[in-house]
């Protein structure tokens, strides 16, 4: 069975059909004063997946926490977490002294709940394999960047594929390989949440079309100042591509801003830039982890 939130309703039909799992509703009411009260399913069969992307996570951190304890008592067995964003990933360290390793902390919390998680293009820098972060039983992280590769292509197009920093490496070159493009990866130094400096790779831009790939947009700063490098340095085009499109507060207009035409996304996270469905890849994993 897969249980799924009201607000994820679309995706959950799409996995459900193409993993062929039976759909149920988890209904929320949410108290005056801001608690949040569940209801599952009366009765759950041994194996149970939940659908939850973590955007905006901190609500949705509760609600793992009670839906997954909820689900035991109602008869699940075995608990498997869908979460096509995977949140808090990108705090892997102290950057300062007494800072949390959010991380770390996050990844423990959702290994406590689930016996196996699954996401996608998990933000794993320092960090060489996901259950390293999140130490589950059974931990899938499936890349999209193939996905949005061959997704490019289709476009008949042939850009050249940028990944703004050194982080986006691993993701770009996937990309680049599924399509057959080049690629080539920048550098970035972040000042702040908003302030990001980016120096673009010693390849000739003139009159070139850059996609520019990266897992994540948040302020959409990063993609922004690449977009802008990429103009200055006499790029004709830049269209961007994202695995998780968060795009918060006013990362569209910073897009538009810098001069970016197209931006494609997967549908990790709902967006009206979403053309990358995830369902069949993250159906065939959920296929392989019953078959186990
Ligand atoms: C972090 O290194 C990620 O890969 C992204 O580059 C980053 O999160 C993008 O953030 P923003 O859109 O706020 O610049």
């Amino acid at each position: 069975m897969l249980l799924a939130f009201d607000d994820e309703s679309g995706f959950a039909r799409l996995l459900g059909a193409a993993a062929a799992l039976e759909l149920a509703a988890i209904a929320r009411h949410r108290f005056p004063d801001g608690e949040l009260k569940l209801t599952l399913p009366e009765r759950l069969p041994e194996r149970v997946v939940l659908l939850r992307t973590l955007d905006h996570p901190n609500e949705k951190l509760v609600e793992l926490l009670l839906a997954a304890e909820t689900a035991r008592t109602l008869g699940a067995r075995h608990l498997t977490l869908v979460a096509p964003y995977l949140a808090y990933m990108r705090q892997d360290m102290a950057f300062a002294p007494g800072e949390a390793v959010s991380q770390r902390i996050v990844g423990r919390f959702l290994a406590g709940l689930f016996d196996a998680v699954i996401t996608v293009d998990p933000h794993l820098h320092r960090t060489e394999t996901l259950v390293q972060a999140v130490p589950a039983r059974r931990v899938i992280a499936l890349s999209a960047a193939p996905l949005i590769g061959r997704f490019v292509a289709q476009q008949g197009l042939r850009p050249l594929l940028v990944g703004p920093d050194g982080e986006s490496h691993q993701w770009v070159a996937q990309a680049a390989a599924a399509g057959g493009f080049e690629h080539a990866v920048g550098r970035k130094t972040r000042h702040g949440d908003h302030q990001v400096q980016i120096e673009l790779p010693a390849v000739e831009l003139r009159g070139r079309h850059v996609v520019l790939v990266d897992d994540v947009a948040s302020t959409g700063r990063t993609f922004a100042r690449a977009a802008q490098a990429a103009y200055a340095a006499g790029a004709a085009r830049v269209d961007v591509a994202v695995t998780h499109a968060l795009f918060v507060g006013d990362a569209l207009a910073a897009l538009a801003a810098a001069g970016v035409r197209e931006i494609w996304s997967t549908d990790s996270i709902a967006h009206p830039s979403n053309r990358v469905g995830l369902a069949p890849t993250i159906a065939a994993a959920l296929r392989g982890l019953g078959a186990e």
